[in-house]
C-alpha cells in the first residue's frame, strides 16, 4: 500500500539529497571553473519521456545545466525493454560512452527504466561495465539525488532495484522538453500479460492515481502555460476501476475537459479488449479531446490473439473500428502490429493485412516479434524463422503503406488548427506542429509561434506529413 505520510517525508528526504548534491555540484564547478552538465537519453515509449522530464527535473534542481550532448558531466540512459534491440543499442551506446568518461573522469553514468529491473542486464552491467556509477530501475526514479550522492559517497557503483511500487513520489520538481505540452501519468503498470510483452514484469501491477491527484496536476501544468496533456497509462480503459471510490477513464476525461487553459488532449493507449462506447460519446461530445485513437491491433488472427492472451476476436477489433468511425467519422486510427509471433501461419498474417485493409489505418508501428525472456511466448514452440519473418514484415510495410497514403491525404486543400512545436529541422523559415489528429504539419513560421495554436491551411500531403501556410498568409 502507499501510505500519504511515507510519501510526504520520502518527498523531504529527497529534498535533502537534491541540497547535498547541490552544495558537491557547487563545489566541483568551483573547482573545474566551468558549469556542470547533465545529458538524458529516453529510449522507448512515452512513459519513459514522462520519466526523463522527472530525472532531469531533479538533475537541474541540483545545479546541472541540460545538455544534448553525451559529452556531460553526467549521462542518465533511461532504458526500454521491450524488445531486444533496444537492448542492444544502449549496449552499443555504454561502449561510446566508456571513451567520454576517459576524457572527463568527473562524468557519471546512470542507467535506469525498464531495462534495468531484467536481473541478468544488472548481472552483465556489474560484470562487464563497471564504469558506470548508478544503477536504478522504474519504482524509484525519484531516488536519483540520493543516489547519486550516495555513489560521491562511497566511490562505488550504486545499484537500487525495488521490485514493486512501494512508494510514489510525484511532487518533486520536474523539467518539460516542451513548455506546451506534457504527458500526466494517470496509471501505472499493467495486468494484462500479453503473451510476448515484458512490461507487467518490468512496470508491475496496475495502480490507478486519485482523480483529485491528476487534476491537481493538470491545473498546475494548465497554470504554467500548459496547452497539450496526453494522458498516460498501458491500457487506459481500466483506469479507476481498483479505486476505492471507482471512476472510469470517461469520467475522468469528462473532468480533465473542465480544466481552463487546457486546449487539447491526449491519451495512450487504449486496449481493444475494455473500449466501451461510453468513452466514444465524450470524445464525440469533447472539443478538447483529440481526433485520434491509436489502437493497438497486435495481429489480425483470431487464433494468434489468443495465444497472445488478447482477450478479443478479429470481428470484436473490426466491430469497435466500425463504431469508432460511426461515432467520430473523422478520427484518425493508428494501430502497433507484430509480425512473426510464434505460430504465425501464412494464413494468420493474411488476416492481419485483411484487417489493416478494412480498418484503414492512418499509419502502424510495425514490430518484428522479439523474444523477451521470462514471457510466455518466448518458451512457446514454432519460433518463426527470421527470412520468413522478414518477407512477411516488407509485405506488411507495403500494404500498410498502400492503405495509410490514400487515408492520410483526405485533408488535403483543408484548413485545420495547428499546435507549433518547433522550428523545422530541416528548412529554415519553416516551423513544424502538430494536427488534432497527430499529423505533423510544416509552413512557413517563426519561432514566436512556438507553443501557439495557429490556422493553417494544409497544401499538399507528403504521406505521413503534411505541408501547409499559414491561412492569414493568404
Ligand atoms: N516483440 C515485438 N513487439 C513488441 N511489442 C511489445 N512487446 C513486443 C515484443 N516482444 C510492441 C507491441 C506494443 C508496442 C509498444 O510494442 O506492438 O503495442
Ligand atoms: Fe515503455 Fe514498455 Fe519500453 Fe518500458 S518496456 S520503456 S514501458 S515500451
Amino acid at each position: 500500500m502507499i501510505n500519504k505520510e511515507l510519501e510526504g517525508s520520502q518527498l523531504d528526504r529527497q529534498l535533502m539529497y537534491i541540497n547535498m548534491c547541490r552544495e558537491k555540484v557547487n563545489q566541483l564547478s568551483n573547482e573545474l571553473k566551468r558549469p556542470l552538465k547533465c545529458c538524458v537519453q529516453t529510449f522507448g515509449c512515452q512513459m519513459n519521456a514522462r520519466d526523463s522530464e522527472k530525472l532531469l527535473g531533479i538533475l537541474q534542481e541540483i545545479g546541472y545545466e541540460p545538455s544534448e550532448s553525451e559529452e556531460a558531466d553526467i549521462v542518465v540512459y533511461n532504458t526500454c525493454t521491450v524488445r531486444e534491440n533496444a537492448n542492444l543499442r544502449v549496449y552499443g551506446r555504454l561502449g561510446q560512452l566508456r571513451g567520454l568518461k576517459r576524457k572527463n573522469p568527473h562524468m557519471i553514468i546512470a542507467l535506469c527504466g525498464c531495462m534495468m529491473q531484467e536481473k541478468e542486464v544488472v548481472e552483465k552491467i556489474q560484470k562487464s561495465y563497471s564504469f558506470v556509477d548508478v544503477v536504478f530501475g522504474t519504482y524509484n526514479i525519484f531516488k536519483l539525488a540520493e543516489l547519486l550522492y550516495n555513489r560521491w559517497e562511497s566511490g562505488k557503483m550504486v545499484i537500487d532495484i525495488w521490485d514493486s511500487q512501494k512508494q510514489v513520489v510525484e511532487e518533486l520538481p520536474t523539467v518539460r522538453k516542451f513548455p506546451f505540452k506534457s504527458g500526466v501519468n494517470i496509471m501505472y503498470g499493467c495486468n494484462n500479460f500479453c503473451t510476448y510483452c515484458i512490461v507487467p514484469y518490468v512496470r508491475g501491477r496496475e495502480k490507478s492515481r486519485e482523480p483529485r491527484d491528476i487534476i491537481r496536476e493538470i491545473e498546475r501544468l494548465a497554470g504554467d502555460g500548459v496547452k497539450e496533456i496526453m494522458l498516460l497509462g498501458q491500457n487506459v480503459n481500466s483506469y479507476g476501476k481498483t479505486l476505492d471510490n471507482p471512476v472510469s477513464f470517461a469520467q475522468l476525461l469528462k473532468e480533465i475537459e473542465k480544466i481552463d487553459g487546457i486546449k487539447r488532449i491526449r491519451y495512450m493507449t487504449p486496449h481493444p479488449k475494455d473500449f466501451c462506447e461510453e468513452l466514444l460519446d465524450v470524445m464525440s461530445q469533447s472539443s478538447k479531446i483529440c481526433n485520434h485513437i491509436h489502437f493497438p491491433l497486435q495481429s489480425g488472427s483470431t487464433r494468434l490473439l489468443k495465444a497472445m492472451n488478447r482477450q478479443y476476436t478479429k470481428e470484436q477489433y473490426l466491430n469497435w473500428v466500425d463504431k469508432i468511425r460511426e461515432k467520430l467519422p473523422d478520427v484518425s486510427l493508428t494501430t502497433d502490429i507484430i509480425v512473426g509471433f510464434p505460430g504465425e501461419t501464412e494464413e494468420d498474417f493474411e488476416d492481419t493485412l485483411d484487417v489493416v485493409r478494412k480498418a484503414q489505418f492512418d499509419s502502424a508501428y510495425t514490430f518484428i516479434y522479439s523474444k523477451r525472456t521470462g514471457t510466455p511466448a518466448a518458451s512457446m514452440e514454432n519460433q518463426i524463422p527470421e527470412d520468413v519473418v522478414k518477407e512477411r514484415f516488407n509485405r506488411l510495410l507495403e500494404t500498410v503503406g498502400e492503405v495509410s497514403h490514400s487515408i492520410s491525404a483526405r485533408y488535403e486543400n483543408t484548413d485545420t488548427q495547428v499546435l507549433v512545436e518547433s522550428l523545422d529541422d530541416h528548412e529554415p523559415g519553416l516551423v513544424t506542429g502538430r494536427m488534432t489528429n497527430n499529423m505533423l504539419v510544416h509552413f512557413p513560421g517563426t519561432a514566436d509561434m512556438i507553443g501557439k495554436l495557429v490556422d493553417v491551411r494544409l497544401t499538399e500531403c507528403k504521406g505521413f506529413y503534411y505541408m501547409g501556410k499559414r491561412k492569414t498568409d493568404g
